[in-house]
């Protein structure tokens, strides 16, 4: 059994619960258990640590305001192969690219606002999972 770490982001939340219902919906019917789930407002520093790696791309001010706007919803799943799973399950960063049916294809609006987050391996997802649930 693996951990990852997956992120609902704030324009999907502030659509409200009915499409954090489906998108739960969706990676409950793929086999992920949820240990543990926030609402929560991040701040500005914390967002800066947690996006660090992107910190010298031109897009990074942008992604940091973004994801402090308005209120995320913060998950630790389980399942086997967690990290890729998910990775295969939300779709591709870009929702134009995202293969059909995977739920940046079907919730996500632009690149900057493509719905979800979700660890890229497994080094990551121990690093994100410390952030946000110590
Ligand atoms: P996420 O998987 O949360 O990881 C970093 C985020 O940066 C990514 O989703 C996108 O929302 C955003 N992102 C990646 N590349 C770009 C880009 N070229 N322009 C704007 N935002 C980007």
């Amino acid at each position: 059994m693996q951990q990852t770490y997956f992120m609902i982001k704030p324009e999907i939340v502030a659509a409200g619960d009915q499409k954090i219902g489906a998108i739960l919906d969706i990676v409950n019917k793929a086999g992920f258990r949820i240990t543990a789930l926030h609402m929560r407002q991040l701040d500005r520093d914390f967002v800066e640590n947690f996006y660090g790696e992107h910190k010298e791309r031109p897009f990074f001010g942008d992604l940091c305001d973004y994801i402090t706007s308005g209120p995320v919803v913060t998950i630790r799943m389980e399942r086997e192969n967690a990290v890729a799973a998910l990775r295969e399950l939300i779709g591709a960063t870009n929702p134009e690219e995202a293969a059909i049916g995977t739920i940046r294809d079907l919730y996500g609006e632009s690149l900057s606002n493509n719905a979800v987050h979700a660890s890229a391996n497994t080094d990551d997802a121990l690093r994100e999972l410390g952030l946000f649930f110590g």
